[in-house]
């Protein structure tokens, strides 16, 4: 491969770290799995207005690549290769009542995290037999829940256009056609080994073969962040004793996207904040203060509507579980008082 071509105006950590000595010494190695440095820049490539436009193929090459990947790891996460990363599920550690417990901002309360198989590649790199060996696992693990975590699953083959854009749009269900993920090869295959499994309540559903092989998620209308927390905690660990995760003394638990490693967590709230929305500068100078990131209301690369905004904690890695949501709820705090504030304005 030749020295990719970025357009001047491009921003993604990619551009940014893809030096031509790191891509002289990268372009000929490959991991064992037989993923290349070609394959892990694509979707930075064909999309260059990525902000980091890399994904892994397998654990390895996070150390294949560790010249291109330590950096953008280090950009996003602020975690150094030196830094070490811990895990802390403990409910009790965290400090978070409701922080709107009149209704009046949080529409509803999400926390999900991303997790693959042990000794398999990941999205990128998997065959269409072993993405089916892995759902196969997967659903399996998943039917011995019980209690509110039992459920049914529902692959995406078969599933008719009608419910699975209605679970789109009711954000229970991932979205299909993704660019960044198809030039990653993540969309090969599709729908094939894909699908959504979930709880009569849709509360807690899991997401299998999407980003990641897992994406474990627990949501519930309203702001009561602990409990959506205690749910996803339990649902982890009972997975877990099921499916071996993929994970790292250093980098926490793998995923496709180096953005996720770690606690693979993402804490967030849909959250109506009409009178900051007029103030960008305010609003952003808070969610910078408490590592927060601003999303849409239809997830990534999607717009706020109505002041509705999609609000959680931006770091994921060299933190623990307990301090992301806690980031998250310190955040939402500031943010409605600020709210609050105008209001009276
Ligand atoms: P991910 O959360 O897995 O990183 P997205 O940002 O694409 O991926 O979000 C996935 C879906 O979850 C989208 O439909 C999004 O609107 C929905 N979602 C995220 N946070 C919340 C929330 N707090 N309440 C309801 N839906 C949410
Ligand atoms: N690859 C995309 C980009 O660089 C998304 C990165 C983070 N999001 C994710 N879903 N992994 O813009």
């Amino acid at each position: 491969m030749n020295y990719p071509k970025f357009p001047t105006e491009c921003h993604s950590m990619l551009c940014k770290y893809l030096r031509s000595e790191v891509f002289d010494a990268l372009n000929t190695v490959q991991t064992k799995h037989g993923f290349t440095l070609e394959q892990a820049i694509n979707s930075g490539v064909q999309n260059p207005d990525s902000s980091i436009g890399v994904y892994a193929g397998d654990k390895e090459s996070y150390f294949t690549f560790a010249a291109l990947f330590d950096p953008i790891i280090e950009d996003y996460h602020g975690f150094k290769t030196t830094d070490k990363h811990t895990s802390d599920l403990d409910t009790a550690h965290l400090h978070a009542s409701n922080p709107d417990p009149e209704g009046k901002y949080i529409l509803s309360t999400r926390i999900r995290v991303g997790r693959n198989v042990d000794n398999m590649p990941l999205g990128p790199a998997i065959s269409k037999e072993a993405r089916k060996q892995v759902e196969e696992n997967i659903v399996e693990g998943l039917k011995t829940l019980d209690g509110d975590l039992a459920g049914e699953y529902y692959p995406l083959s078969g599933m008719s256009k009608e419910v699975q854009e209605r679970l789109i749009q009711d954000h229970f269900l991932f979205k299909e056609g993704d660019r960044f993920l198809e030039a990653a090869g993540l969309n090969r295959d599709w729908p094939d080994g894909r699908g959504i499994y979930h709880n009569a309540d849709k509360t807690f559903l899991v997401w299998v073969n999407e980003e990641d092989q897992l994406r474990i998620i627990s949501m519930q209308k309203g702001g009561d962040i602990r409990e959506v927390f205690t749910r996803l905690v339990r649902a982890i660990e009972g997975i877990g004793t099921k499916v071996p995760f993929s994970y790292s003394e250093h980098l926490g638990y793998i995923t496709s996207c180096p953005t996720n490693l770690g606690t693979a967590m993402r804490a967030s709230v849909h959250i109506a904040l009409p009178n900051l929305a007029k103030d960008m500068a305010k609003f952003q100078a808070i969610t910078d203060k408490y590592h927060l990131q601003i999303r849409g209301i239809h997830g990534e690369h999607s717009e706020s509507e109505g002041g509705v905004y999609d609000i959680s904690n931006r770091r994921r890695l060299g933190i623990t579980e307990v301090q992301a949501v806690q980031d998250m709820h310190d955040g939402v705090v500031a943010l409605i008082a600020a709210e609050k504030a105008l209001e009276e304005n």
